[in-house]
């Protein structure tokens, strides 16, 4: 959800850990800060706003030293206000904090530093891993005994980069994710490898249970024990690293434009993981599918066609509900977990879940060093490069991508896809947006969308109406078409525009009653379908594609919707307010 950054080398840090947090941003973005050590002392600033807007008012990039700490928030206790904002110094001053994730018991921990006379200024339950720092530091001056009487007191789920006033970083990790960057001659502490892939590409993935301290040219990793622990540098993915937008004018539009090449490359590098998983699923008592929003709509879409094609029946459940119905899982199955980071708290729970009950664990992810690929049997990659806008689009057709390659192996190949021409068919819809554009336009000022599909068009809908929401922060809900006369059909009057989702497929004329019932209410109707039909206020053509494959181009005209919208709506689409790409807490 936040980012949290930590730099000890040769070189400036504040503007490395700048340009750190620029490319993290999409994990949280409402506030901003940079500490560093200089001659002995720690000096601080942050502020409200994104990370190149904080910077040009206040000059973050500034700082001295050659060591520093870096945040970006999305706040999750307390409101975004600069007092909130990260870094936070302990009382003396001579400690300063970076945190992700959420410490549970900080209530009760706060008062006893109160107690003990310690003050705070934030709201937040990150400062007291500052105060409770300096209170052992104070009591101990050890560097590690602090960092394990500390970790022995904090609950919850975190990964914290602390800077001592003599120049020392440590950092601890805890079901967040932490990373260190090794470099030739500098360190780097990160949630995200995009915070260092520019200055190096080796990485060393923090266990759960961890820490680190960093000084002079060395490092030691140990555990909540204090014994040393055994680690491995893994050589990241440089294509990590291209996160620029080119010639667009945001990563959303650069990442929608891109489908036409990441549905040709969708679990490409992994073909032995889709054949096992395959192998897998034809063995396995239960199948579970879990995943949390677009993933989850990913899941639905599963169920579909595993069913459809392959007469396998497989249960979607989304991630964070499934905590609260443990039971559902049965002893020896498998659960497919789709995640585009790969961090996703609530899938990683899920997860978890699963192996108790001694499920295989199969994990789609974008990410292949990612915590749930660690966690997984096996992993399939959705190969489709980073994905910086927040809302996923090109990820969601990467992942339906490779669950039709999971299909084509249940059936022994039998179900025959031309994902090549299938390609061709997305470039047809990507070359042409100027009709969306001008629908987009009509969209600026209404307050609620339905998007109705029946069958395999239901996810979709729902998929689509996620992409509304997110983007132009209108209300929209997917609907299954056949549900619309119990219920929904009372809200249907001239200030409501329908997306009707209504190929050429069984669910073709039953879902074009339905568009015609919402009409006959004076609803607007903007119909997503190969067929042109009269009762379509505007019709967005879908070209004539392969039916097995044709759900999936189904979406791309909304989120061209979608990004048009927001833009008429002056909302910013790569990051929406108070989203996060990443949500590593629950
Ligand atoms: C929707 C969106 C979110 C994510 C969800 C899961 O556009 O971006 O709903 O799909 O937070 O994220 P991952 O797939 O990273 O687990």
């Amino acid at each position: 959800m936040c980012s949290i950054i930590g730099y000890y080398g040769k070189d400036s840090a504040a503007p490395i850990i700048v340009k750190g947090l620029k490319r993290m941003e999409y994990r949280g973005y409402d506030s901003v800060g940079v500490a560093t050590e200089s001659n002995n002392k720690i000096e601080l600033k942050k502020g409200i706003g994104k990370v190149n807007e904080v910077n040009s008012k206040i000059q973050l990039d500034s700082l001295p030293g050659k060591i520093g700490i870096g945040h970006t928030r999305w706040a999750t206790h307390g409101k975004v206000t600069e007092f909130n904002a990260h870094p936070h110094p302990s009382n003396s001053g001579k400690i300063a904090i970076v945190h992700n994730g959420i410490i549970e018991n900080f209530e009760e921990l706060k008062k006893q530093l109160e107690d003990e006379g310690y003050n705070f200024k934030s709201e937040t339950d990150s400062e007291i891993i500052a105060n409770l720092l300096q209170k052992h530091y104070e009591k101990t001056k050890n560097v590690k005994e602090t960092i394990l009487k500390t970790v022995s007191e904090i609950k919850g789920h975190y990964a914290f980069v602390a800077m001592f006033e003599n120049g020392q970083l440590v950092a601890a990790k805890f079901h967040e994710p932490l990373i260190i960057g090794v470099g030739k001659d500098d360190f780097f502490l990160s949630s995200d490898v995009l915070g260092f892939i520019e200055f190096t590409d080796d990485a060393i993935y923090l266990e759960n249970g961890n820490f680190v301290i960093l000084e002079k040219n060395k490092f030691q990793i140990l555990d909540f024990q204090g014994e040393h622990v055994k680690y491995g540098i893994t050589k990241v993915s440089k294509e990590f690293g291209d996160v620029y937008k080119g010639d667009y004018a945001h990563f959303t539009l650069k990442e929608i434009h891109e489908q036409y090449e990441t549905v040709l490359k969708a679990g490409e590098k992994t073909q032995e993981a889709i054949e096992k998983t395959a192998n897998y699923i034809k063995h396995a008592k239960n199948i579970y599918i879990t995943g949390s929003g677009t993933s989850y709509n990913s899941a639905l879409i599963a169920k579909q066609i595993f069913s459809k094609y392959a007469k396998i029946k497989a249960e979607p459940i989304i991630s964070s509900e499934l905590q609260f119905s443990p039971n559902s899982i049965e002893e020896n199955s498998i659960i497919i977990a789709i995640s585009q980071s790969g961090e996703s708290a609530d899938v990683l729970d899920a997860v978890r879940i699963g192996k108790e009950s001694n499920c295989k664990v199969i994990a789609i992810v974008n990410l292949m060093t990612s915590s749930l690929a660690r966690e997984a049997d096996v992993v399939i990659g959705m190969n489709c490069g980073p994905e910086i806008g927040v809302a996923a689009t090109k990820s969601f057709t990467s992942q339906l991508v490779v669950l039709y390659k999971i299909v084509q192996k249940l059936t022994d190949n039998k179900v025959t896809i031309n994902f090549e021409k299938f390609s061709e068919s997305v470039l047809k819809i990507l070359e042409n947006p100027t009709k969306i554009k001008k629908i987009a336009k009509v969209l600026k000022d209404i307050s609620d969308i339905y998007v109705l599909g029946r069958g395999i068009n239901y996810p979709i809908a729902m998929e689509a109406a996620l992409k509304l929401k997110e983007l132009t922060y209108i209300h929209a809900e997917g609907i299954p078409g056949g549900e619309l006369k119990h219920g929904p059909l009372a809200l249907m009057d001239s200030n409501v525009f329908v997306i009707i989702i209504n190929p050429n497929d069984s669910t073709y004329s039953d879902t074009l009653t339905s568009a015609r019932e919402i009409k006959a209410r004076g609803a607007k109707i903007i119909g997503v379908s190969d067929i042109e039909s009269d009762v379509y206020d505007y019709w967005i053509e879908m070209p004539k594609i392969d039916q097995v494959l044709y759900p999936i181009s189904e979406i791309i005209p909304i989120q061209f919707l979608s990004y048009y919208a927001a833009l008429e709506k002056n909302t910013d689409p790569d990051y929406p307010r108070n989203l996060a790409k990443s949500v590593t807490v629950k």
